[in-house]
């Protein structure tokens, strides 16, 4: 095959380090006038422009970009494929919400054609939003999955995901059994588990809606193909906690429990978090599972504020996630607008280069992929962003009252959403022109 080299200049921001631990200045690099160099859908040079030009073929295919940032794709470490038709729905917390809203609406999909149109629709809107990984929740339905899979295999890009395993304490139009998750799991587990860029997560929904045969069985799949991933939800909302503690009365908390079932891992994510205590973080951290924020959700549903910085503390690996349909955005510029605010209601700060950080190399970093995604470091995936600091009239006049690239970054954060996205390019192709 032909090489295809292809390179793109314009400002060019991305994060190389978790300013927690590195400090802010050594976390990213900044090029104003930046070139990205693509060769066969990897990326195999970054820097000013000024000294990579001369180092390529005259005739090579530069497209130049104004008043524009270059930076990776980025990812999301929690959404729901089910739950796209039901954002925003009206006011319940957590369990009634549930009930009220998402089992319904994750019921449409026991019907192929439905998971097809939606699994179309959803993709659209991740890539219309500058998301080019995400860990996908399915419904109970394996067809929710291979809908998925089918629509990213086409575009080749890098996705996770995996159909709910939930056998107790739902619908019985949405309950699957211990042997039928399980079964159902394998087989879409022989079918797309490394196909591809494409990823299997295990998925039982929480510890509420799976029997003690259920988690052991999740348990038990992990250990069964290397690099599975586990994906479920912890302690988001207080009376889930509660429940969680009158259902497995003999479990030390809600970690114990997946902890029990050898759940927790190195590609273990857990969304939420908001009422973990400094023991379960420690235990998180121990067993390199990471957390997903999901502050859109966290908000919406009142369930609570993440403390980020007893994440931190424990190093714990942190990713960011929209929850959709908890979450109200598939936009992840919006959902740090939100965890900005969520920091700032605790009396902390939120660093545009650690939003930067959390958006790309944090999530890479919880999902054990920053050998391949997150960063715009050669030998990685060619998956980025170009963003238009002229998407809106405000963002266009705001951006040139900006002094510096922290200031840039901070208000395309706070002002920007799926319109700042002009393109999205996953594998070095070009998968969303606005
Ligand atoms: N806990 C169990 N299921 C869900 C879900 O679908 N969304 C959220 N936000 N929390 C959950
Ligand atoms: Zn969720």
């Amino acid at each position: 095959m032909p090489l295809t080299r292809k390179a793109y200049r314009a400002a060019i921001l991305h994060s190389i380090a978790d300013p927690a631990e590195e400090g802010i200045e050594a976390s990213y690099e900044y090029f104003a006038d930046g070139l990205l160099v693509i060769e066969n859908g990897q990326i195999s040079a970054v820097g000013h422009a000024g000294d990579l030009l001369p180092t390529l073929p005259a005739d090579i295919d530069i497209t130049h970009y104004q008043d524009a940032l270059i930076t990776p794709g980025l990812i999301d470490t929690h959404i729901h494929l089910p739950q796209t038709g039901m954002v925003g729905a009206y006011g319940e917390q957590l369990l009634d919400w549930l009930n009220t809203y998402t089992f319904p609406c994750e019921s449409q999909f026991a019907d192929k054609a439905h998971a097809e149109e939606v699994a179309d629709i959803f993709i659209k809107e991740l890539l219309r939003n500058g998301t080019t990984t995400a860990l996908v929740f399915g419904s109970v339905h394996p067809q929710s999955v291979n809908a998925f899979f089918e629509a990213a295999e086409k575009l080749d890009l890098r996705m996770i995901a995996g159909k709910v395993m939930m056998d107790r304490n739902a619908p019985d139009y949405l309950t699957d059994t211990a042997e039928s998750g399980y079964q159902q799991s394998k087989a879409l587990i022989e079918r797309w588990h490394g196909k591809g860029r494409l990823h299997y997560a295990v998925t039982p929904r929480f510890a509420p809606t799976s029997t003690p045969e259920q988690l052991a069985l999740a348990g038990q799949l992990l250990g069964e193909y290397p690099d599975l991933y586990l994906q479920t939800h912890i302690s988001e909302n207080k009376q889930e906690i509660e429940w969680v503690k009158a259902l497995f009365p003999e479990r030390n908390g809600y970690l114990d429990v997946y902890d029990h079932y050898k759940l927790l891992g190195e590609r273990s994510v857990f969304a939420h978090g908001v009422h973990l205590c400094d023991e379960e973080c420690a235990r998180l951290a121990e067993t390199g599972s990471a957390v997903a924020f999901c502050p859109t959700s966290n908000l919406f549903l009142g369930s609570g504020l993440f403390n980020l910085p007893m994440a931190e503390k424990h190093k714990l690996n942190v990713g960011l996630g929209t929850d959709v349909g908890g979450g109200t955005s598939f936009s992840l510029l919006q959902t740090l607008n939100e965890a900005y605010k969520v920091m700032q209601l605790q009396g902390a700060r939120l660093s545009p280069f650690k939003s930067l950080y959390l958006a790309t190399l944090g999530g890479a970093r919880a999902l054990r992929l920053e050998d391949k995604i997150g960063t715009l470091q050669p030998g990685t995936e060619a998956d980025f962003l170009v963003l238009d600091y002229n998407a809106t009239p405000l963002l266009s006049y705001r951006l040139k009252q900006a002094k510096d690239i922290a200031e840039t970054l901070f208000v395309l954060m706070t002002l920007g959403d799926d319109r700042t996205v002009m393109q999205t390019y996953a594998a070095g192709q070009l998968v969303h022109q606005r």
